[in-house]
């Protein structure tokens, strides 16, 4: 299930963004959101959103919504004949790779992701050379012939849940150094690092949060598990995207840093009205290629179609689907 509240898609678009955006800017979107609603319609086609999609997507145009697995769980369940991805590329090719009979577009083929830049199947083959007996496991940011060069995949709200599943004491996990020394803090297991980072989250320093807590007393802290460690020492909370929801839903307090992408707290606003949102935030430039524009030419034009080559695609889908096993 989406960690947030009910998807507007479900209500009138002329209220859809009563209270997200101004009014003047309503007034320019609820038009194109009109159009993009049709198209659905015309096209049986569904919006999955990511959580850091800008508040127009988010809560004007998303069907479904929610981090990367279970994003990655609705693309599989849909029975929409086209699944467009307002999210990154990796998103999309898992999307397609767990649905492959359906038409998966994503309305910019130039949002990318620094983490799956960082590694080729090469460099998992230098590994497994070097560690025989080491699974790999793979964090979904990255390309399918990454994913099919591994043994398994995982996102950032089970990554420990699959580390502990394995049946080996020493684990080799591409490609976030950072997600991966979070999880080797809570594991007896042997991590083998790879040298990766999110240029978003990297820029976070524990610092910069110490300095926040000082100017702000009563501050919650809740992070993302790709920030640095000494960012991730100074949270009160550390979890995936809709993690980070789920406990600012159930926490409501006074004052929190999401210390993650920028369209984050724009988001999840609705789902604390009264805590005062403190903004160390970073922009995602990935994600940002994804506009309300983009998302009605792709569905206009049926367009930037995702494919991936069919053996590349077995050998990913049996990663995905042995991280989808665990539960
Ligand atoms: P989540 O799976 O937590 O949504 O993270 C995806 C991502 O790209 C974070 O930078
Ligand atoms: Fe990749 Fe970082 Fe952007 Fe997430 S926030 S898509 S990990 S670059």
């Amino acid at each position: 299930m989406p960690a947030t509240a009910t998807p507007r898609s479900l209500i009138p678009v002329g209220v859809r963004l009563e209270g997200i955006v101004p009014d003047i800017e309503r007034t320019i979107l609820e038009p194109i959101i009109a159009e993009i609603e049709e198209l659905k319609q015309a096209r049986n086609a569904v919006v999955l959103a990511h959580n850091y999609m800008t508040p127009d997507i988010f809560h004007g145009v998303a069907d479904l919504r929610g981090d990367s697995l279970q994003l990655a769980r609705l693309a599989a369940q849909t029975d929409a004949d086209v699944i467009v991805m307002a999210g990154v590329h990796f998103m999309a090719e898992t999307a397609k790779i767990l649905s492959p009979d359906k038409t998966v577009l994503i309305p910019d083929a130039r949002a990318g992701c620094s983490l799956a830049e960082s590694i080729t199947p090469a460099d998992i083959a230098v590994l497994r050379a070097q560690y025989p007996d080491a699974p790999v496991v793979t964090y979904v940011n990255t390309s399918a012939a990454v994913k099919a060069a591994s043994d398994i995949t995982v996102t950032s709200s089970n990554a420990l849940a699959v580390v502990e599943s394995l049946d080996a004491d020493r684990v080799i996990f591409t490609p976030d150094r950072f997600l991966g020394a979070w999880v080797a803090g809570q594991t007896t297991k042997q991590i083998v690092l790879w040298e990766g980072a999110c240029e978003v989250h990297e820029r976070f320093t524990g610092a910069e949060l110490a300095a926040l807590r000082q100017g702000h007393p009563g501050l919650k802290i809740i992070a993302h598990p790709e920030c640095p460690g000494d960012v991730l020492a100074e949270a009160d909370y550390v979890g995936s995207t809709s993690g980070m929801s789920n406990w600012l839903r159930d926490e409501q307090p006074a004052k929190v840093a999401m210390v993650t992408e920028c369209s984050m707290a724009d988001n999840v606003a609705e789902l604390a009205p009264a805590t005062e949102f403190i903004r160390p935030c970073n922009m995602c430039p990935h994600m940002k290629r994804i506009t309300v524009h983009n998302i009605r030419t792709a569905l206009e034009n049926l367009e930037v179609e995702v494919h991936v080559e069919a053996d590349v695609a077995a050998g990913a889908r049996a990663a995905l689907e042995a991280m989808l096993a665990v539960g």
